[in-house]
């Protein structure tokens, strides 16, 4: 699966969902697009609130949209963040990831300009709390 994986097209819905964003505390802007194993792909922006801590991030976002439109299991995470260094993303993102996605789940991150960083969900979280210790 993972050479299989459409990087580009996950990065170019990443792109468009980023320019979407709802951003007008941070001015931050955070794209996401995850691709799941019934070949559909899910784009999430970051919707920020007046009442700051009410801010939804991209990769969050996502990932509720995956659930209510009924797809399976994620197989790829891509994000896009306008950074110097590609931007990983934040903790309440990855124990989100590791509800739906396995360790080995694949998270790419680009600057626009080009620059990527590859992870596993793994190496984002290791030892995450999941159901599987209930
Ligand atoms: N943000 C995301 O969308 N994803 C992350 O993983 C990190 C942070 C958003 C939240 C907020 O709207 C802005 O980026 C600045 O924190």
């Amino acid at each position: 699966m993972a050479n299989d994986i459409p990087w580009e097209r996950l990065f170019e819905e990443a792109a468009r969902v980023r320019s979407r964003a709802h951003v007008p505390y941070s001015r931050f802007p955070v794209g996401a697009a995850i691709l799941y194993s019934d070949g559909a792909v899910v784009p999430g922006c970051n919707v920020e609130n007046a009442t700051y801590g009410l801010t939804i991030c991209a990769e969050r976002n996502a990932f509720a949209a995956g659930v209510a439109q009924g797809h399976g299991k994620p197989v790829a995470v891509a994000i896009v963040v306008d950074t110097p260094e590609p931007c990983p993303p934040c903790g309440m993102c990855r124990q989100v990831m590791a509800e739906f996605g396995e360790s080995d789940l694949p998270v790419r991150s680009r600057t626009p300009k080009g620059a990527e960083a590859r992870y596993t969900l793994g190496e984002l979280l290791p030892h995450a709390f999941t159901k599987a210790f209930f």
